[in-house]
């Protein structure tokens, strides 16, 4: 096992914007990291670098300390484990693990022998080594390709989308099982997806990507919690954070729906602002009659126009119009985002048993402690600066990689 350190790392594809861009990332013994982002932000790029399929244009790779820039893959000893497995369809299992110890003449026989069936114990195999892939399930599959990479006693698992191919359920099952033999094995692995629910359920940290650039590494609830930007606010969480326009007014914060009151150290961030960008959680709003509603929540009165029923919640959701300003940052977010256009709404999280209906009026809270204010000029989350000492404080906060102006308009050369 072995720590992967990135310095600074670029990667520039001819005379195009570079598609890795300055990337520092220490990962350690054993971690379990997620490199997350949306398609074409330099995730499988970074990955390759790491184990030696694409040349670095500048900065350094480090393994276990010792530059590995110009050592070939061989010598690295990570596994790359494939989406699409890449199993030997006429091989059975025992061979289909056994084919990276068959490639090197030095072992014998015994000794692959061992590898083979100690990997497949360890990965619940044994009973299916003399099945062909064709007669496995997906799950079992993904296994067969991890026990490749284990008889290698490769230095670290690096994976890139294994799942993206599978349907919704069996990539669920697939993603507790990587986890759990992460966990069992305590191999450094890198993971690479573009799949928020992914990435917060897998890693230790998560460390998220924007058109090459590195905007937060934290633990999934850090990143959750305190976003350090619009970008990793609106990437992280589903449904997503409601984005609103918010206008301060002396004491006041105008929102579409209700002004209130901000506390004193709200008030304090929006100063020489006109209009910011809220940003409040569906969760972060309740029934105002029911039990689990924020004692010091803010109160107010919306207009439904959908209601989902999920059995164990309810969304509703609240349309609202947004002044053009505040439009066009979402509009950008969206697009940076991959996602739809933002819609004009917000969604909240109500009680399975919360009476709303669709046309009608509801009572609701909003948790004012929660809420996050954006600059919607740097896409800076302005109540971190009022949050950090509730953390760990100030070198936490510099581990995790601060550039939020780096996240909204890259600072950096390209057009
Ligand atoms: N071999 C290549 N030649 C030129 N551009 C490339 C090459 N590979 C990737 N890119 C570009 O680099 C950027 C990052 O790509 P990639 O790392 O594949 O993104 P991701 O895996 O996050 O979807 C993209 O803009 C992509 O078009
Ligand atoms: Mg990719």
């Amino acid at each position: 096992m072995a720590t992967i350190e990135m310095k600074n790392i670029v990667k520039q594809y001819g005379d195009n914007a570079p598609a890795v861009r300055d990337v520092s990332l220490a990962i350690e013994d054993g971690e379990f990291v997620i490199l997350v982002g949306p398609s074409g932000c330099g995730k499988s790029t970074l990955l390759r670098m790491i184990v030696g399929l694409e040349e670095i244009t500048s900065g350094d790779m480090l393994i276990d300390g010792k530059r590995v820039n110009d050592e070939p893959p061989r010598d690295r000893n990570l596994a790359m484990v494939f989406q699409n497995y890449a199993l030997y369809p006429h091989l059975n299992v025992y061979e289909n693990i056994a084919f990276p110890l068959r490639l090197h003449k030095g072992n014998s026989n015994e000794e692959i022998d061992k590898k083979v069936r100690d990997a497949a114990e360890t990965l619940e195999l044994t009973e299916f080594l003399e099945r062909k892939p064709a007669n496995l399930s997906g799950g079992q599959r993904q296994r067969v390709a991890m026990g490749r990479a284990i008889v290698r006693d490769a230095q670290a698992f690096l994976f890139d989308e294994p799942l993206s191919n599978l349907d919704a359920k069996l990539r669920g099952q697939m993603r507790t099982e990587i986890a759990r033999l992460q966990r069992k094995l305590g191999v450094t692995t890198v993971y690479v997806t573009h799949d928020q629910t992914e990435a917060m359920t897998l890693g230790d940290r998560v460390a998220l990507l924007k058109k090459g650039l590195l905007q937060q590494v934290a633990t999934p609830r850090e990143l959750y919690e305190n976003p350090i930007n619009l970008f990793v606010a609106g990437f992280i969480g589903s449904p997503p954070m409601n984005m609103l326009p918010a206008r301060p007014n002396g004491d006041q914060l105008e929102l579409p729906f209700v002004s209130f009151t901000m506390p004193p150290e709200m008030a304090e961030v929006t100063k020489g602002h006109e209009l910011l960008i809220g940003g409040i959680r569906p969760e972060h709003f309740a029934d105002a009659s029911a039990a689990r509603a924020p004692e010091n929540g803010v109160r107010f009165t919306a207009g439904v126009d959908v209601v989902e029923w999920l059995g164990n919640e309810q969304y509703a959701y609240i349309p609202f119009e947004a002044p053009g300003e505040v439009r066009k940052t979402l509009d950008e977010l969206a697009q940076d985002l991959d996602g739809e256009k933002m819609q004009q709404q917000i969604v909240v999280t109500l009680e399975p048993t919360t009476r709303v209906r669709e046309g009608g009026e509801a009572e609701l809270v909003m948790d004012v402690d929660k809420l996050h204010l954006f600059d919607p000029e740097t896409g800076e989350n302005l109540m971190l600066r009022t949050r950090s000492g509730e953390g760990d404080g100030d070198g936490d906060a510099a581990a995790r990689t601060a550039s939020a102006d780096g996240a909204h308009a890259a600072p950096t050369t390209d057009a």
